[in-house]
């Protein structure tokens, strides 16, 4: 199991990959255990992503977690997600890596991108 350090990276000596679904589209990426979900989602390829501060304050990142379990990896700014956003599976990509099997729905800006790929239109 991966722990996160105390600058918040996360320890690839000890990392399995798994496997996330983004349900919205059916497509699967492979995703350590010592990264993010942002960061595994950036490897699918998709032009556009939006990616903002990296550090859970910005909130361009959301996305619902369906099924599966995930980490935090460090704290996501209360201006963003609730804390009964977050009880309900509300987390931002860029603070969560997977910890077995994933399915998740993206939402916000991010759901724009992929959403709008999915039709044949590039951004
Ligand atoms: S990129 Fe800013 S909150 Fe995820």
């Amino acid at each position: 199991m991966s722990t996160a350090n105390n600058t918040g990276d996360l320890q690839a000596s000890t990392a399995t990959k798994h496997c996330v679904r983004l349900l919205q589209t059916g497509e699967t990426f492979m995703c350590g255990s010592y990264e993010t979900l942002l960061q595994g989602m950036a490897r699918i390829g998709r032009k556009g992503i939006p990616v903002g501060c990296l550090n859970g304050g910005c909130g361009v990142c959301k996305i619902v977690i369906r099924s599966g379990n995930v980490k935090k990896t460090g704290a996501m700014s209360r201006a963003h997600i609730s804390e009964q956003d977050e009880a309900q599976g509300v987390v931002l990509a860029c603070r969560v890596a997977p910890d077995g099997y994933v399915e998740l729905e993206v939402t916000g800006c991010i759901k724009k991108t992929i959403m709008r790929a999915q039709c044949g239109v590039m951004p």
